[in-house]
C-alpha cells in the first residue's frame, strides 16, 4: 500500500445525496475550514442547496466517464456519498482516484447492506450473535415454511427497498401476506427475487455506527431511532419519525462486547474475503435478553441518526472523512459535544403511505430562535424545496428533522417538540414522543 493521500489545507468536496442526513452532512462539512467549493447533486433540498453549488451532471453511475470527467475538471478531492443506492451500485470503485477519496465502501463492501443473504453469511461464518433465518428463492417453499412456524417472524425482501423491504409480522396469516407482497406482488422489484425469514426478536433497538478506515475502528456514541410511524411505536415502519443520541441503553461495557463481538469480527471477516471496508459501518441491533443481536448492517449514515451526530460532533468533519478514507483515522480524536441531541422528524400526513407535496412551510425561523446560550435548534430539510415563487413548501415524506440540543434527553426532546410546534404546514405530524422508551419508565 502506498503512503496515504494527506489531508488537504482546502478540498473541494461533492456531497452525493439530497436528505436530510445529508443536509447535516454539509451543515457540519460548512464548519470546516479545510473545505473549498462544496458540490452538491441534489439542487432540490431547500435547507441543502443553500450550503453548496449544484453539480450540473448526473451522478447516478450510468455513465463513468463522465462522472470521473467532471470530477477531474472540478478538481474534486473528497466524495461523500449519503444514501446506499449510489454505493451499491459502485460510486466509491467509479470515482476514488490516486489523488480523490471517495468517503463510503466499494460495491464488493456496499453488500453488506445491499444483500441480506450476504450480510447473513458473513454473520454466520464469524459467529455474529443475528437472529436465526432461512433464505428463500421462491414463494411456495416460503409459505411451506410459515405454515408449520406458529411464532412470529420477518419477513424480508433480500435487496435494497428503501428501509420498506422488512416486514414484521405477529402471525402466520401476516407472514403469508407479507411473503405475496415480497415475491407475487413484487412490491420491491428485484429486490424480492429472494427473501429471508427470521425470528422476530424482543428488546430495545439500538443504532450504532462506526468509522472503519480498513484497520482502525471508531465506535460514534449510540443513537436509538424510532421506526414505527405511530406513538407509543404502533403502526407500520417508516424511514425513522425521529432519534437521539447518545443512548443510555448501551452501557460502556456493553458497547464494548458490541465492539469486540460484532464489529471487529464483521470488519475482519469482510478483510478475509477480501474486502477492505471503507467508510461508516451502521450497525443495527436489537438488545434482546441473550445479549445484543444483529438486525442489520447498512454501509453509510442513519438517517435519522446522522443529524443527531452532526449535532453533537464538534472535531472537524472534513479531517475525519478524509482520514477514514485514507486508512489514518488512529491519527485522529473525535470529539463530542456532551450534551443529548434529539431529532424529531415532521412528516407529510399520510406518509409512510401515499402523500401530498407542495405545501407551504412557515415557522422554521420561529424554531430555531427557542435556542440559546445554553441549548440550539437546528431543523433539517429532508423534503422540501422552493416553488416557483420561491415559497418554502414540501417535497417528501419526511419533511423536516427537527433538531435539538440541550443538557440532557429531556430537556432536548421539550425543546425539539417546542420547535416543532412552531412549524407549520397542511398535515403535518410528528412523533412526540421520541426518546420516551427512556424517559418513560414502564409501571
Ligand atoms: P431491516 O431492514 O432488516 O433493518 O429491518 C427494518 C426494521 O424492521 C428494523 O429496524 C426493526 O425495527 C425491524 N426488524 C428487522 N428484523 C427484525 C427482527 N428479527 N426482529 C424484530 N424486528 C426486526
Ligand atoms: N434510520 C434507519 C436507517 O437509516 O436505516
Amino acid at each position: 500500500m502506498g503512503r496515504p493521500l494527506p489531508c488537504p489545507e482546502r478540498g473541494n468536496v461533492l456531497l452525493i445525496g439530497g436528505g436530510g442526513r445529508e443536509h447535516a452532512l454539509a451543515w457540519k462539512l460548512r464548519q470546516s475550514p479545510r473545505l473549498g467549493t462544496l458540490w452538491l447533486t441534489d439542487a432540490m433540498n431547500a435547507g441543502l442547496s443553500r450550503l453548496g453549488e449544484t453539480c450540473p451532471v448526473s451522478m447516478d453511475c450510468s455513465d463513468a466517464f463522465q462522472m470521473q470527467r467532471w470530477c477531474e475538471r472540478n478538481d474534486i478531492h473528497l466524495v461523500v456519498v449519503g444514501p446506499e443506492g449510489p454505493l451499491a451500485a459502485g460510486i466509491a470503485d467509479i470515482l476514488a482516484s490516486e489523488h480523490r477519496q471517495v468517503f463510503g465502501p466499494t460495491k464488493a463492501a456496499a453488500q453488506i447492506e445491499a444483500d441480506k443473504v450476504f450480510a447473513k453469511n458473513i454473520m454466520l461464518h464469524a459467529s455474529i450473535p443475528t437472529a436465526e433465518s432461512r433464505v428463500f428463492h421462491d414463494p411456495e417453499s416460503a409459505r411451506h415454511y410459515v405454515n408449520a412456524h406458529e411464532d412470529p417472524c420477518v419477513v424480508k425482501a433480500a435487496g435494497l427497498a428503501a428501509g420498506k423491504g422488512a416486514i414484521v409480522c405477529d402471525d402466520q396469516e401476516q407472514a403469508l401476506a407479507a411473503i405475496d407482497r415480497i415475491m407475487v406482488d413484487r412490491e420491491f422489484g428485484e429486490a424480492g427475487d429472494t427473501m429471508i425469514i427470521e425470528e422476530k426478536l424482543p428488546g430495545q433497538e439500538i443504532s450504532v455506527l462506526a468509522l472503519v478506515d480498513g484497520r482502525t475502528i471508531w465506535l460514534l456514541d449510540p443513537c436509538q431511532d424510532h421506526k414505527q410511524v405511530g406513538e407509543g411505536d404502533i403502526g407500520p415502519n417508516t424511514g425513522g419519525m425521529g432519534a437521539y443520541c447518545p443512548t443510555p441503553f448501551l452501557e460502556p461495557e456493553i458497547l464494548t462486547a458490541v465492539q469486540g463481538e460484532i464489529i471487529v469480527p464483521v470488519v475482519d471477516a469482510l478483510r478475509r474475503a477480501g474486502l477492505n471496508y471503507r467508510g461508516v459501518l451502521y450497525t443495527g441491533l436489537m438488545l434482546t435478553p441473550a445479549g445484543p443481536k444483529v438486525l442489520e448492517f447498512n454501509c453509510r449514515f442513519g438517517d435519522p441518526e446522522c443529524q443527531p451526530i452532526m449535532a453533537r460532533l464538534k472535531t472537524d468533519l472534513f479531517e475525519i472523512l478524509w482520514a477514514t478514507c485514507a486508512g489514518t483515522l488512529d491519527d485522529v480524536l473525535i470529539e463530542f459535544d456532551p450534551r443529548t441531541a434529539c431529532c424529531v422528524v415532521m412528516c407529510s400526513e399520510g406518509y409512510p403511505g401515499p402523500y401530498d407535496k407542495g405545501k407551504p412551510i412557515t415557522g422554521i425561523e420561529d424554531a430555531e430562535a427557542l435556542g440559546d446560550e445554553n441549548q440550539q435548534v437546528i431543523v433539517f430539510h429532508s423534503g422540501t424545496r422552493h416553488d416557483n415563487e420561491g415559497q418554502l413548501v414540501t417535497n417528501g415524506g419526511r419533511v423536516l428533522g427537527v433538531t435539538a440540543l440541550a443538557d440532557d434527553l429531556q430537556a432536548a426532546r421539550d425543546l425539539a417538540n417546542a420547535a416543532c410546534r412552531c412549524i407549520h404546514f397542511d398535515g403535518a405530524f410528528y412523533r412526540r414522543d421520541i426518546g420516551d422508551r427512556v424517559l418513560v419508565t414502564s409501571p
